[in-house]
């Protein structure tokens, strides 16, 4: 619910910079909230500590600690978003879009021409956002997410 002081100081764009160590117990509680297999701190020591991840956060003032984060797994030409969330209570305020083209722009710059994911059927918020970016669907994996399960989506986008 949007309290009375988001409707009369609405949200300022957030601050996006490079994860760093000092955020790693932050995404760690912010992934166990999004997700129903969460990874742990050391899931993410081990990734930030890899030299073909990339990772983002979305922080709401420069001392704040992140309020979401993106990880993409980068062999130029190519990347694939690994993951995206943001806590739950600081969702649909433009986090995750601002979080999700920074991110893109940054592995532009290195000179990645195409992102991929997967995102399950089921998720419309996730689908929406990759959409509304210029995501396309190029395959689907039926089942994916166990028996009986809705299927994956593979996305791509082409820079
Ligand atoms: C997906 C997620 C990162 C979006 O973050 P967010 O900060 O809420 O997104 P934004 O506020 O920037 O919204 C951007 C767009 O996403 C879509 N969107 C976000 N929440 C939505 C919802 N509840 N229903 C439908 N569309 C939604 C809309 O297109 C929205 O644009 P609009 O507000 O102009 O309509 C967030 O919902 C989340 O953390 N989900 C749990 C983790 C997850 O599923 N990650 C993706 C795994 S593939």
């Amino acid at each position: 619910m949007i309290s009375l002081l988001d409707r009369f100081f609405p949200a300022r764009p957030p601050h996006l910079r490079d994860a760093a160590a000092r955020d790693i117990p932050h995404l760690a509680a912010i992934h166990a909230r999004a997700f129903a297999r969460g990874w742990g701190a050391d899931e993410f020591e081990r990734l930030l500590s890899e030299r073909h991840v990339r990772a983002h956060v979305a922080c709401e003032g420069p001392r704040r600690p992140p309020s979401g984060f993106i990880l993409s797994h980068v062999v130029v030409p190519e990347a694939e978003v690994l993951t995206i969330a943001v806590v739950t209570d600081r969702r649909r305020r433009g986090l995750g879009r601002a979080l999700l083209a920074h991110h893109l722009a940054r592995l532009a710059a290195e000179g990645v021409s195409t992102s991929f994911l997967e995102v399950e059927e089921g998720n419309a918020p996730a689908l929406s956002l990759y959409r509304s970016l210029g995501y396309r669907e190029s395959g689907r994996r039926r089942g994916y997410y166990g028996a009986g399960s809705t299927d994956a989506l593979m996305l791509r986008r082409d820079f």
